[in-house]
């Protein structure tokens, strides 16, 4: 059986437009608003480089080459920092000295996520990869590796797909894919998928459990998305492919958040401002300041 550091490249899908962040995002890619100190997506790299995904894949699309610029290493920084007095600084360009490879391809139109999977096609090839959406951080406080586990669980049991899912509060079922899990929710690794559900109503949701922004395929995806319609929007849906998967009776299964992990997703103000608060909350350097700070004012509110 395949290992799962077997799995070495990764999809970054970051070609979205970001209307629910306007006018943040009129002229700069989501991806590239910083929580804390650092952009959303260098987090997201951590996160793969933590996994032991090497090959990067980013989807990029219009008025996103701030985000090649920010993994590229910048020699002419270094030097004026060196000679500048500002040695302290040069530790936070260190993530730009990474064993990983990045690799972008381009999609100019945002048809939907579906439709950036099916660019990375030539990219992954006949291996199985990982997916992970550049406006989503995942964080485990122990500092294990979510993914490598999902991986782990995609391989042992030979899936088409292994999602990872997270428990929302019923009242916000609408605002995620949902998915239907065979029988009971069980404690067990990873939970038989049957069927899922983007945005149901409160109350005809089949789980509260919704698709947490990481996924991994086989190269089946890829089939699925082109047989998949467009939606009424005209995108195509990474959801109904998946569906279409479970069609075509290929295992589809998740594997939930551990209760030490959280998940951030910025693609809206409020999961954003919460992000930021929380990171700047627990930041090594500032959050003595920030948690003061904070106090004083929760006194005032
Ligand atoms: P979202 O659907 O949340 O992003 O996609 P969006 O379309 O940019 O958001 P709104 O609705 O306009 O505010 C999640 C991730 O998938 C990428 C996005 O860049 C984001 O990181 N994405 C989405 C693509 O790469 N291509 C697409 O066609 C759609």
């Amino acid at each position: 059986m395949a290992q799962p550091g077997s799995i070495v490249k990764v999809v970054v899908p970051v070609a979205g437009m970001g209307t629910r962040l306007l006018p943040a995002t009129k002229s700069q890619p989501k991806e590239m608003l910083p929580v804390g100190r650092r952009p959303v997506v260098q987090y997201v790299v951590e996160e793969l480089q933590a996994a032991g995904l090497r090959q990067i894949l980013f989807v990029t699309g219009r008025k996103k080459t701030a985000i090649e610029d920010h993994f590229d290493p910048d020699p002419e920084l270094v030097r004026t920092l060196s000679s500048g007095g500002g040695y302290d600084l040069l530790s936070e360009l260190e993530y730009t000295e990474t064993p990983a490879r990045f690799f972008y391809t381009r999609q100019s139109v945002p048809r939907g996520l579906g439709d950036a999977v099916a660019h990375a096609q030539e990219f992954t090839g006949d291996e199985h990869f990982a997916v992970a959406l550049g406006d989503s951080i995942i964080m485990s406080r122990d500092g294990s590796s979510f993914l490598h586990e999902m991986m782990a669980a995609h391989l042992a049991n030979d899936a088409a797909c292994t999602l990872a899912v997270e428990e929302v509060d019923p009242a916000d079922v609408y605002r995620y894919g949902i998915v239907k899990p065979q029988g009971e929710v069980g404690s067990g690794d990873s939970l038989i998928i049957e069927d899922l559900v983007e945005k149901p109503r409160a109350g005809a949701a089949p789980s509260n459990l919704a698709i947490a922004a990481r996924y991994i395929f086989s190269p089946a995806i890829y089939e699925a998305i082109s047989r998949t319609a467009p939606d009424r929007n005209g995108e195509l849906q990474l959801t109904d492919a998946i569906r279409l998967l479970l069609q075509l009776g290929e295992r589809v299964q998740a594997v939930r958040l551990r209760a030490n992990a959280r998940r951030y997703d910025i693609g809206n103000f409020e999961s954003y401002f919460k992000a930021f608060i929380d990171f700047a909350l627990t930041d090594e350097k500032y959050g003595y300041m920030v948690r003061q700070y904070v106090k004083r004012k929760a006194r005032e509110i």
